[in-house]
């Protein structure tokens, strides 16, 4: 085969992987490229060997995919594969130490807490500020977030991430817009501004509702794009970043940029913001596709 798109795996975000690799799939073949695609959750990558890809599609979100441990078992069989390689791969599957390489840097990001079933509420809450922000450290598709408003629901927003990940931190929260900025190659594709009426970008309005409004042009002044755009070209670089990806951002009532996340195998569902941005620069799915598959090496 010229090339293995890997999908779904076992990671909470499987369902959004499904959906990735099935329209990448899709598109794939309707190119005219010998594709297949492979689920690790049936047999771990015990089968993806014998299928003797020329090139591996990775459309995996979330740990055991998208967090550099398929990329380092790729290396070792020689194979290559679209995206990040690990180290990128692993920084950006780990919300906390992809802040500290920015902020190593002097890009801005929110500061954060790490948090424990000890930590205490009040002292978080003083010094981040209410709302605030939970999180898991590893996690994708906004599942196990939480936006807490009181110190009394702190702990059970600890919980609630918890159950996701052994690490949960804190965040300040960012009152303001959101936007997402799609990285290809070395161009940096139109940002998308993402209003949620009356709510959160949670995940319940990235795939599955069609309230969600993705506003593109995104409305920013031109200098103030070119700026939101130099910003997530150096914050995707600055955790070596490559073939790939999507950086989050927030931009406050001042109007200043701060970092969210970067995402390295960003959603490639029908509701997904990088297939939109693209088409906006009158890239259809196809081409958007491949022109990931032809940033693929080692
Ligand atoms: N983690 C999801 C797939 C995204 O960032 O698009
Ligand atoms: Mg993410």
């Amino acid at each position: 085969h010229d090339v293995v798109v890997v999908y779904g795996g076992t990671s909470a975000e499987r369902e959004v992987s499904l959906k990735s690799g099935a329209a990448i799939l899709a598109a794939l073949q309707r190119s005219g490229v010998r594709a297949v695609g492979y689920d690790p959750y049936d047999r771990g990558l015990s089968g993806l060997e014998q299928l003797a890809p020329a090139t591996v599609f990775i459309a995996l979100h979330g740990r055991g995919g998208e967090d550099g441990s398929l990329q380092g078992a790729l290396e070792l069989l020689d194979i290559p594969y679209t995206g990040s390689g690990v180290l990128a791969s692993a920084l950006g599957m780990d919300k906390q130490r992809t802040k500290q390489v920015w902020q190593a840097l002097g890009l801005p990001t929110p500061e954060c807490i790490m948090l424990d079933a000890e930590s205490d509420w009040h002292a978080v809450a003083e010094t981040l500020g209410l709302p605030l922000i939970v999180k898991p450290v590893h996690e994708g598709s906004t599942l196990g977030i939480s936006i807490v408003d009181s110190v009394a629901e702190l702990a059970a927003a600890y919980q609630e991430a918890a159950r996701f990940d052994a690490r949960v931190m804190a965040e300040r929260f960012i009152q303001g817009d959101e936007y997402t900025v799609a990285l290809l190659g070395e161009r940096v594709l139109p940002a998308i501004r993402v209003e949620v009426p009356g709510g959160f970008y949670d995940y319940n309005a990235k795939y599955l509702t069609n309230t969600t409004q993705y506003h593109l042009p995104c409305g920013l002044s031109d200098a103030d794009e070119a700026e939101l755009a130099t910003l997530c070209q150096e914050a995707f670089r600055a955790v070596g970043g490559a073939g790939w990806g999507r950086v989050d951002v927030m931009r406050d009532a001042q109007g200043r940029f701060w970092l969210i996340e970067v995402n390295t195998v960003p959603g490639m569902t029908d509701h997904s913001l990088v297939p939109q941005a693209a088409a906006h620069t009158g890239m259809d799915f196809d081409q958007l596709v491949m022109e990931i598959l032809a940033t693929a090496g080692h």
